[in-house]
């Protein structure tokens, strides 16, 4: 597997008329191949922000490798278009939200294994966190440029929303690392 390929499968599967179950099938066709993914993005250190993370940025598709460390929980956020992640190593945590508004619900969980698929929808938002001791390594395809889509993000405190500032972002992802867990969300109320 060299990068090119794997970008041009989803380059090619972004066009189709459903781009998200279209790439989620491209995806679904590399699971035996996570070992040759992950050796072809080893040049990518995945870490210490986009720019560390891309290798491929067009106005309908990024692509990122991502890593968490051991330890490492994101802040609530989302993406500003739907994404879906093929995690290649590592445990990774993934509390889901439905953010139809500037309010979070929490939807569900899962925890991701190498060779595990996650889509997410557009007003779908997330914590996604390192668990064990090995770093988590992800590829992650996003339905759009994500450098320039308006995206959101949650105090993990607070639960405030805030437009998706990198400068905050970091500070978000200390607090949300401190913590216990990824945030809870009231249930919302009733009839
Ligand atoms: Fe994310």
């Amino acid at each position: 597997m060299q990068v090119h390929e794997l970008v041009a499968r989803c380059a090619a599967a972004a066009e189709r008329p459903e781009p998200m179950a279209a790439v989620r099938e491209v995806l679904e066709g590399l699971r035996g191949d996570i070992a040759a993914i992950d050796s072809a993005l080893a040049y990518i250190s995945g870490t210490g922000g986009n720019a560390n993370q891309v290798f491929y940025r067009a106005p309908n598709l990024t692509l990122l490798k991502v890593r968490f460390p051991a330890g490492r929980r994101t802040p609530p956020h989302d993406h500003g278009t739907w994404a879906t992640i093929l995690l290649l190593s590592g445990a990774e945590k993934n509390t889901l939200y439905r953010a139809a508004d500037r309010a979070l619900r929490k939807a569900s969980e899962v925890t991701l294994a190498p060779g595990s698929i996650l889509s997410m929808r557009a007003d779908t938002a997330h914590v996604a966190e390192c668990v064990g001791e090995q770093a988590t390594i992800g590829l992650h395809v996003y339905g759009g440029d994500i450098f320039t889509l308006p995206r959101r993000m949650w105090h993990p405190q607070t639960l405030e929303a805030h437009a998706l500032d990198w400068t905050l972002y970091e500070n978000f992802a200390r607090i949300a690392s401190a913590a216990q867990g990824a945030p809870e969300t009231r249930a919302p109320a009733g009839p």
